[in-house]
């Protein structure tokens, strides 16, 4: 059984220590006990490591919302996933779409940082996704295989299991309703049929697939009945921990039999 995933970002939305560590603090809390559901939180980068600070204990892991594709050097106003390792970071969100369209981040740096990522043994969340709704399947199918084995590129194969692949369609993004969740589930089919094509049946069985884009209380139960939905992304609509508190509750509700 794939173990469901719960994560949220908060992008750059809560820059100050207190605010940051206030509503850490209160998720911490509403996620007690709550240990069948993988939980992270991708805090504001400037505040990760008083965030992670006030997780310590807690059962919400965190991680950064990027980090360099390169371990240490000169790469000036880069962070290094040596630092985040030293604070304790245990997931790293790649490629999100923000990152690829406002700061023209390539494929080719997805690779890097997933490679990376892996080889220091974190959990990377790797950010895909289609541009446009497309209803053709086979289109979509093929425009995800790209990013998906692009990004993957020569990663040792026996890790590939290990990634969480977060399927967040671009135009779906800071909207008011997630994609329809039929078309959701169709498209996390098609994601560990790609996987399956190209690595093994084990690891597609194996991969976690969740869901991220105006993710809210709301609709979270009608995407994650979803058999090949592993869980969800959530961004906005999780700032209010009563909302993040219900999101989980029916993740874990629905998930675990
Ligand atoms: P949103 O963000 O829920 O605010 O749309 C989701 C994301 O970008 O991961």
């Amino acid at each position: 059984m794939r173990k469901p995933v719960v994560g949220i970002s908060y992008k750059t939305y809560v820059n100050t220590i207190d605010k940051a560590t206030e509503l850490v603090k209160a998720l911490a809390e509403v996620a007690k006990n709550e240990n069948e559901v993988e939980k992270f939180a991708f805090p504001s980068l400037g505040v990760l490591y008083p965030a992670a600070q006030a997780l310590k204990g807690s059962e919400i892991a965190f991680g950064a919302q990027n980090i360099s594709p390169y371990e240490n050097g000169a790469y000036t106003g880069e962070i290094s996933i040596e630092s985040i390792i030293d604070m304790g970071a245990t997931h790293v969100e790649i490629g999100h779409a923000e990152r690829q369209h406002i700061f023209h981040e390539t494929l080719e740096m997805i690779h890097l940082k997933t490679k990376l990522t892996l080889e220091k043994g974190l959990t990377p969340v790797l950010c895909i996704g289609e541009e446009a709704y497309l209803e053709n399947k086979s289109e979509r199918k093929q425009v995800l295989k790209e990013q998906i084995l692009t990004s993957f590129g020569e990663v040792d194969t026996q890790h590939i299991g290990r990634v969480i692949l977060a399927y967040e369609p671009v135009w779906a993004i800071g909207k008011a309703e997630a994609a329809d969740a039929a078309y959701v589930q169709q498209t996390h089919e098609l994601i560990r049929e790609i996987v399956k094509e190209a690595y093994h049946t084990e690891t597609a069985e194996a991969i976690r697939i969740i869901y991220g884009g105006s993710v809210s209380k709301d609709n979270v139960y009608e995407i994650i009945t979803h058999d090949d939905v592993d869980g969800v992304f959530i961004g906005r609509f999780g700032h209010d921990p009563a909302n993040y508190k219900q999101i989980l509750h029916t993740v874990k509700q629905v998930k675990i039999k």
